[in-house]
């Protein structure tokens, strides 16, 4: 790649008159971008043109290709066995990450996963997992893949020299109303996915109040651009649209999501977060395996019967430094919120709707997430919320918990959660869990 081929004002020019834009170009000003070359005023002039005319396929795939090569890649050449990555492009109540990867791993697979912190009003998987005292998710690229070799999974942050473009350009999409941009999000994404070397990529696009898009229509459309760009690349990809119209799982926290996702490993409940985990685990092996869906499901499900994957959870955590005794009785070695209050529900009728979205912002102020970036963030402290949508729930029914550091802060998210809620007289049939697969 040249240097600048031209001044990095016609590009921006180029976009905002709606002209086509030669990829090398474009390339070439994200590269600079990356290296301090162009100026922030210049990138968030075109982002915001970006972000108002739309990049096409070609645009798109450009914008993807220049954050990969402003990095370093992960190619996980040392890894024996099928490898499969999972992305979430963020939920309330999303632990599938902390089920998956172990789950996978004891499949057989291997799952080298980068994640990352809360983000907004959703959370993030490392924040979840650094409530196990000891673990550490800051694991450099030969831990990592030597981790990966031994256990069959990592879960850890992703080092700040893979794809640096989309750091940068994320914190200047968030600093200038940028974000919720399809061709955007779709090259942020998956850039990160791309830089890293594994046989199947699968996201879990999620639509409804509690995710990024709030449309099934609009999370389609997110999905195909992802979809359009590992077909770009030539990588092998799914992409599942779920619902996020209620949180997932039920615990909206950090260490609460830990002991679930113990629970579900251990096979003592289920539920929606635990259905769409094995929907993920299917797709892996029907996709790298050639298993039938049916066989599939039942490998995964003697793989939790069995112990296989919360044995493989403990290998994980106990590799990356974590108290591997969470496994077994999770509240032994989990920090507790000094103040448990429950929620009771004020009415009685049928769980018709929930801004799951509420939930998630009532979670990061009681300090399970952070309001500004840096700020710390408390891993005892959360909500767990029991009902779905279509249950009955009665007046005075405890429906779930929040776990704060004083009365007052309970208090104030108790009623946000309560307010949350839509209760409906008649029947409400629960929404799918899946609205569709896509690649
Ligand atoms: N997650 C990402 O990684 N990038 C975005 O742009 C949005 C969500």
């Amino acid at each position: 790649m040249s240097a600048m081929p031209r001044d990095p004002r016609d590009v921006v020019a180029a976009k905002r008159d709606g002209r086509p834009l030669p990829p090398d170009e474009l390339e070439t000003f994200v590269l600079g971008y990356a290296r301090g070359e162009v100026p922030d005023y210049l990138a968030a002039a075109f982002l915001m043109a970006a972000f108002i005319r739309g990049l096409d396929a070609e645009e798109t795939q450009a914008l993807t290709r220049a954050m990969i090569r402003s990095g370093r890649t992960l190619p996980l050449d040392g890894v024996p066995g099928p490898k499969v990555d999972k992305h979430s492009t963020g939920g309330v109540a999303d632990g599938v990450t902390l089920v998956f990867a172990p789950l996978a791993a004891a499949l057989g697979l291997r799952v080298a996963k980068l994640s990352g912190r809360g983000l907004g009003h959703t959370g993030g998987t490392l924040d979840k997992l650094e409530s196990i005292p000891g673990l550490r998710t800051d694991l450099g690229p030969e831990e990592l893949e030597r981790q990966v070799a031994e256990v069959g999974c990592a879960v850890a942050a992703q080092s700040p020299d893979l794809v640096p473009a989309d750091g940068a350009l994320y914190a200047l999409r968030d600093a200038t109303a940028t974000v919720p941009s399809i061709p955007l999000i779709a090259a942020s994404v998956m850039s990160k996915k791309l830089a890293v070397g594994s046989d199947l990529i699968l996201l879990d696009v999620k639509a409804g109040s509690g995710a990024f898009m709030k449309t099934v229509d609009d999370a389609v459309a997110l999905a195909r651009a992802c979809m359009d760009l590992a077909a770009g690349f030539g990588r092998r990809a799914r992409a599942a649209v779920t619902d996020m119209s209620q949180p997932l799982g039920r615990a909206v926290g950090n260490a609460l999501d830990v002991a679930e996702a113990v629970e579900l490993l251990s096979g003592r409940s289920g539920g929606r977060l635990l259905e769409l985990v094995m929907a993920f685990a299917t797709e892996a092996l029907v996709r790298l395996e050639g298993s039938s869906p049916e066989d599939a499901r039942s490998r995964a499900e003697r793989a939790l019967a069995e112990g296989a994957a919360l044995e493989r959870f403990r290998r994980m955590v106990a590799a990356q430094g974590g108290d591997p005794r969470v496994a077994d009785d999770p509240w032994a070695v989990l920090p507790r919120a000094p103040v448990v209050l429950p929620i009771e529900a004020e009415a009685s009728g049928t769980l018709a709707a929930v801004e799951a979205e509420e939930i998630g912002r009532a979670s990061v102020d009681l300090g399970a997430g952070r309001r500004r970036k840096g700020d710390p963030v408390h891993p005892a402290v959360g909500i767990v919320f029991h009902p779905k949508v279509g249950d009955r729930v009665e007046r005075g029914e405890p429906v779930g918990e929040v776990h704060a550091r004083d009365e007052d802060a309970a208090r104030a998210a108790a009623r946000r959660v309560l307010g949350a809620l839509r209760l409906s007289d008649g029947p409400v049939a629960p929404p799918p869990l899946v609205h569709g697969w896509f690649g």
